[in-house]
């Protein structure tokens, strides 16, 4: 609640915020939170009602347009999406430059941020016809360039997305089917996937959202945009956190080492943090994390792993967790990243891809603000600081 405003000689104020904890970068009208009551809206719809009734194409019509499609709108959209799910031939023989172990998330800086090397019809950035079309191209091969990370490192061809296929089980398809043999995808995981996309479609001004905006308020293009953007969602504070949830779980290893892990996240002199825990915004309960539970339990229930030794440690570290002192008065529930990962490892998605799950689900947020901030007056972003070094010294004789 403190804002500390220092004079600047010759330029006014600046406020110092840390962290952005309270400053507001811009305006924006794509999704509002309050994370006091956990209310989290997308144009004005709740995410509750989005993750239930909605589907993650109707979602990036949405927050790309503004309003719901009609029907019309809609099969038109998933039409053009589906037209653009190809990757140039030549895209392919970039992963061969990579190390097969190489984390998908550096694969996917790369070669998303290549895209721009292929598209040099539509990088006017002013043009919103221009605009649109970037927009099409990267939720269009999100899925086939992240199936092609996985593929990749496993040593299995590539497989060519399929266009008769929903989103979600398209690409379900592409990672674990192969050209030897059809591959049915499970209308319960698919629709699994689908709720993930969903539930990490946006989030306003988050760290990578934020990292796209300024990045294109220089008018950069949109690939080397949302490539920054990956960038700053690898982080496990970030986006990252899905996947450092399960090296966690795997570092407890048996649920009776869980007290010393708590102990270990409450005590100040160590940098541990329960993984999936906190949440900037969010004071009460991360209304995604709502839904994510509730996925969870339904993907585990039609697995039939709901005995799986992780998720009993995860539920048990919850549980201990909500009732502990430390963690109550912090207000630090469990966040979106927690379950997701959890669901992700039941798919049998290994778990450096859950990341890059994320990445692909959030590029519709990036997009949609990339294309807000050049479709109003705007300037490029320039954040001040507060000098704290040397004053002015001669340099020694
Ligand atoms: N485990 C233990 N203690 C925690 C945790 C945690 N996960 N998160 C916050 N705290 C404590 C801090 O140590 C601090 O304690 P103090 O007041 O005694 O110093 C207090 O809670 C407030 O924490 P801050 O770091 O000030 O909170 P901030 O808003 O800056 O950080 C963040 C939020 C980064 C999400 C943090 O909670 C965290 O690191 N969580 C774990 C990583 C994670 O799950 N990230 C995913 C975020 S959601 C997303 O990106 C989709």
């Amino acid at each position: 609640d403190v804002i500390d405003v220092r004079p600047l000689t010759g330029n006014g104020l600046f406020t110092y915020d840390p962290g952005f904890v309270s400053t507001a970068a811009c305006e924006s009208k794509i999704t509002y939170i309050d994370g006091a009551n956990g209310i989290l809206l997308h144009r004005g719809y709740p995410i509750e009602q989005l993750a239930e009734k909605s589907d993650y194409l109707e979602v990036c019509y949405l927050l790309l347009n503004g309003e719901l499609p009609t029907a019309e709108q809609k099969e038109k959209f998933v039409n053009t999406i589906s037209n653009h799910t190809m990757v140039h031939e030549q895209l392919s023989q970039f992963f061969k430059g990579f190390r097969r172990d190489a984390h998908p998330m550096a694969i996917m800086c790369g070669v998303v941020g290549a895209l721009s090397a292929f598209y040099h019809d539509s990088l006017d950035i002013n043009d919103p016809h221009h605009r649109e079309v970037c927009a099409y191209r990267l939720i269009a091969k999100m899925p086939t360039l992240a199936a092609m990370c996985y593929k990749y490192s496993i040593g299995q061809p590539f497989m060519y997305p399929q266009n008769n296929l929903s989103y979600g089980e398209n690409f379900l398809r592409m990672m674990f089917g192969t050209p030897c043999a059809d591959y049915e995808v499970n209308p319960v995981l698919a629709r699994a996937m689908d709720r993930i996309f969903i539930l990490h479609a946006d989030h306003e001004q988050n760290a990578s959202t934020s990292t796209v905006r300024l990045a294109g308020s220089s008018g950069a293009n949109p690939f080397a945009c949302i490539a920054a953007g990956i960038a700053a969602l690898w982080g496990p504070a970030h986006g990252g956190a899905n996947e450092a949830v399960l090296n966690m779980l795997d570092e407890i290893g048996d649920a009776e080492n869980i007290p010393e892990f708590i102990e270990k996240a409450k005590d100040p002199n160590d940098p541990f943090r329960l993984m999936g825990f906190g949440h900037r915004v969010y004071r009460n309960f991360d209304p995604r994390a709502k839904v994510m539970k509730k996925t969870c339990d339904e993907v585990l229930g039609l697995l039939g792993i709901e005995n799986d030794p992780q998720l009993q440690i995860a539920k048990q570290l919850e549980q201990i967790a909500l009732e502990d002192e430390y963690f109550v008065k912090r207000k630090l529930y469990p966040n979106v990243d927690f379950y997701s990962g959890i669901i992700l490892k039941a798919i049998g998605i290994p778990t450096n891809m859950f990341t890059v799950i994320f990445a692909l689900s959030r590029t519709i947020g990036w997009i949609s603000h990339w294309n807000e901030f050049h479709s109003s007056p705007n300037k490029i972003g320039r954040p001040r600081q507060l000098y704290t070094g040397e004053q002015q010294r001669d340099y020694p004789a």
